[in-house]
């Protein structure tokens, strides 16, 4: 993302894990070495922040002007299953590109569909081949292709439907059904993977295809009259695909559980079959091999650190919070066809998956507006959130005395992003924002509110005029809850833009009811 950056690499991680005490090392060596942005996919489960080392390694790299840039974890689709949620992280989510690796599945009724496989061997044999669903051999957990699915379960010569799942490896299922002697493997998605399909290296002719498919697949193999067969093609790259980008089932999703008054993840990226170079192949023999293409937030986070780079080189004066605000506030809420950002669903995404929007680089390095804060911001916010003075001391690395703060709440905190909560009775609540301003010295801001269901909002002042760069302004948001809104409706969301010329400074508008 970053052409011509330094890259400096610390090993925090072996087969055993990676240790809390080899990333605190780690991250406090990378910014005595002066790096400028830190990219670390890495995370655990959500826990308080004093008690989640890479939380404290990161706001020690921030007091310091470090960029911190992590994964948001790979535990969707479902519900507050994010890692590295503090606001001082920047938090990344995974979306598609508009690229498949097809490998089209051809049924003996005529059917097709087209998955997905990397490995696209032309060595591999063609033709038509008895196809079965491994669920069918009657094992414990035999549908997810595991290493006893096949026990007294002939698959010799065959291709076998295995499920997406189970806890055994996508790669790890072909390795199975080809020990057990199969030709060949159709990945189905599980249900809630709905249409998220990645290209993998299997080790044997294959083809991953989305739930609706497998469902399809597997019907004609229920009800063939005639064995069941299927064959394989491979089409190798389509480009243009739709939709694109689209948030893919595995990306964690919020609402945060150590701060739920903060929106997370923060933003998406390209997460899902990224091409980069890799040592060595299980599916080749091939010494040649020295490309893959493997899928994760992973995968996302260092796009997003590469272009927190080029806005750093752009801008060496600003903070992380401001290239963070820069990025968040001019993310893309439309895909590549001018529709909303879609999930593995192929539904709407909500702000719990795609955060503020796709990263848009170019528009990211002059936001008209950003939304700053200073490491030491971060002190009525974390005694604000419950944390005592022991504990928020472990964060900042100093002793800090929360009895002596004027704490507020999670949602004042100058984030580029709205969380509202309407919980213990309230039905009114106001945010204080400063904005500063980074774009033309002389220029009129005008807000526009995208109004979230059930709710009021209003913004004081409507208009910002700057007559100098770095300028910084207040503004008000009030959210008053409306009384007639249905007791089933736990979220809505919106946005707030503020405008000026070619500027729209947009911030997601999240509320919970
Ligand atoms: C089968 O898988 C289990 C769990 O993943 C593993 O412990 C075991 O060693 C494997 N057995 C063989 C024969 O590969
Ligand atoms: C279906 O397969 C079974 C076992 O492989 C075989 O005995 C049978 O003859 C096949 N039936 C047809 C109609 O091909
Ligand atoms: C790798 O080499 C072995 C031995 O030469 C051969 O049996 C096998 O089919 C090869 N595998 C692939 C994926 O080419
Ligand atoms: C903060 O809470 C921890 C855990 O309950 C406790 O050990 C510590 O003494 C507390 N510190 C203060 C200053 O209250
Ligand atoms: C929002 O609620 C506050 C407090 O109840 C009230 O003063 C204000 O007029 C309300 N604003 C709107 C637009 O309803």
């Amino acid at each position: 993302m970053a052409p011509r950056a330094h890259l400096a690499i610390y090993k925090v991680c072996t087969l055993e894990g990676c240790l809390v005490s080899d990333i605190l090392v780690a991250m406090d060596t990378a910014v005595s070495d002066g790096v400028d942005v830190l990219s670390i996919s890495i995370g655990g489960d959500p826990t308080p922040f004093f008690q989640d080392g890479l939380a404290v390694g990161a706001f020690g790299a921030i007091e310091h002007g470090v960029f911190v840039s992590c994964a948001a974890g790979n535990s969707g689709p479902f519900a507050s299953s994010l890692s590295n949620e503090a606001p001082w992280i920047l938090t990344v989510a995974a979306s598609t590109m508009d690229r498949r690796i097809i490998s089209t599945v051809q049924l003996g009724n005529g059917l097709s569909f087209d998955g997905e496989s990397l490995n696209q061997a032309q060595s591999f044999a063609s033709g038509s081949y008895p196809l079965v669903y491994a669920g069918a051999s009657g094992n414990t957990d035999a549908a997810f292709c595991g290493n006893t699915s096949f026990d007294g379960f002939d698959v010799r010569g065959k291709i076998v439907l295995c499920e997406r799942g189970g806890d055994i490896g996508r790669i790890d299922k072909g390795v199975n059904v080809q020990t057990a002697g199969g030709f060949g493997m159709i990945l189905m998605n599980q249900v809630a993977d709905g249409f998220s399909t990645l290209a993998d290296p299997h080790v044997l002719p294959a083809s991953h295809v989305s739930y609706s498919d497998g469902l399809m697949i597997k019907t004609y193999i229920r009800y063939s009259t005639l064995n069941a067969t299927a064959s394989f093609s491979f089409k190798g790259t389509e480009i243009g695909t739709t939709p694109a980008p689209a948030i893919t089932s595995f990306s964690s999703r919020g609402p945060s559980i150590a701060s739920p008054g903060i929106l997370k993840p923060d933003i998406t990226g390209p997460g899902v079959s990224v091409l980069a170079a890799w040592p060595s192949l299980a599916s080749s023999n091939s010494s040649q091999v020295i490309f893959n293409m493997i899928s994760g937030t992973s995968m996302s986070t260092p796009h997003l650190s590469g272009i927190a780079a080029l806005i750093k080189a752009a801008h060496p004066d600003w903070s992380p919070a401001a290239i963070k605000s820069a990025m968040m506030t001019t993310a893309d809420i439309m895909d590549r066809s001018g529709k909303p950002i879609v999930d593995e669903r192929h539904l709407p995404a909500n702000l719990f998956a795609v955060g503020a929007g796709h990263v848009n680089p170019v528009k990211a390095s002059d936001p008209g507006l950003v939304y700053d804060l200073k490491p030491d911001d971060y002190i009525p916010y974390l005694c604000g959130l419950g944390y005592n003075s022991t504990q928020v001391s472990v964060i900042l690395n100093r002793r800090i005395d929360c009895s002596s703060v004027k704490t507020i709440t999670e949602g004042e905190l100058n984030y580029p992003s709205f969380s509202v909560a309407f919980i213990d009775g309230k039905t009114s609540i106001t945010f204080e924002r400063t904005v500063k301003n980074v774009g033309e010295a002389e220029s009129t801001f005008y807000v526009k509110v995208d109004v979230p269901g059930g709710v009021y909002v209003t913004v004081q002042p409507n208009e910002l005029r700057f007559a100098k760069t770095n300028e910084e302004m207040k503004f008000k948001v009030t959210f008053n809850k409306s009384n007639n809104i249905s007791d089933t409706v736990r979220y809505s969301q919106g946005y707030l833009n503020w405008i000026s010329g070619k500027h729209t400074v947009r911030s997601p508008i999240s509320v919970a009811f």
